[in-house]
């Protein structure tokens, strides 16, 4: 992968690239256009899929992650991509097994908050993987979903922090008709779940209109949040915060503009979800 990618470059092909854990959906094919635009015909198209053990923690869903590399590589296929990245984890992590991996990239600000809270390795196994999969493909741009905004914000501070030379794209997220994020692990949800499932996208759009001419403490707005929440019975919150979208740091009073997060349990499937207030 990175001696072809030395030679795109000396020939000065732009690389465009989308990091995936694969079981792609519309969501992760909105990135891959949103790539394709970025480096337009004569650049290159790359997907990584890996499902990255080291940004799982040990009672996660590692094993039970979802996965289907034949449908995935027909829709890369019909969408054009030039090359699709299917790395195993001895080329990934060589020695692990043997304990003779030992180099890890750790962002230490704004991977301690929400996702880093309810999953403390989490973050660590993004930035270190996203990082050599950068150094492997050697991306011009590289394009992330805004539904995992504390990701995106992470890699974001990671590439500038480490100077790579990668333009980090944001895209939007995508949504069902009933507003549920798309995600990989929307698979999880059995048949009651699945519509109860709706009350984050309904919880975003509620603190929406709370706030949309004047400004609510975050206190009352996260008691109004959970009260709410109990409209679907099958949901366990997590956590919802309000903070600044720059730098990830909470705010006391909300307002437009404030970025809010949560993330809430159907069973044992955790689904998060954000917006910009
Ligand atoms: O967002 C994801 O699917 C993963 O966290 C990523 C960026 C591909 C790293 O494994």
């Amino acid at each position: 992968m990175q001696s072809r990618a030395h030679t795109w470059k000396r020939a000065g092909i732009k690389i465009g690239f989308v990091p995936t854990m694969g079981f792609l959906h519309a969501g992760h094919l909105s990135l891959v256009k949103e790539a394709r635009k970025c480096v337009g015909k004569k650049g290159i198209v790359v997907v990584s899929i890996y499902v990255n053990p080291t940004q799982f923690a040990p009672t996660e869903d590692l094993a039970k992650y979802p996965r289907d590399l034949q449908r995935d590589l027909q829709l890369l296929r019909e969408l054009g991509v030039d090359i699709v990245f299917t790395p195993g984890d001895a080329e990934m992590y060589p020695g692990k097994a043997q304990n003779r991996y030992s180099t890890y990239v750790v962002e230490e600000t704004l991977s301690r908050s929400m996702e880093g809270v309810s999953r403390p390795t989490h973050f660590r196994g993004v930035t270190t993987v996203v990082a050599k999969l950068f150094n492997l493909v050697q991306p011009d741009v590289a394009v992330f979903g805004q539904k995992d905004f504390q990701q995106a914000a992470v890699i974001k501070r990671m590439v500038a922090d480490m100077n790579f030379p990668v333009r980090i794209i944001v895209a939007p997220t995508l949504r069902e008709r009933d507003g549920l994020a798309m995600s990989s692990r929307n698979k999880y949800l059995d048949t009651d779940q699945r519509p109860q499932a709706t009350i984050l996208f309904h919880a975003l759009q509620a603190a929406r209109a709370a706030v949309k001419t004047k400004s609510v403490s975050a206190t009352r707005l996260k008691v109004d949040l959970k009260e709410f929440l109990t409209a679907a019975p099958l949901a366990r919150l997590d956590y919802v915060e309000f903070f600044d979208p720059e730098t990830l740091e909470p705010v006391t009073q909300v307002k437009r503009g404030t970025q809010m997060a949560l993330a809430v349990y159907f069973g044992k499937t955790r689904l998060i979800d954000n917006v910009t207030l």
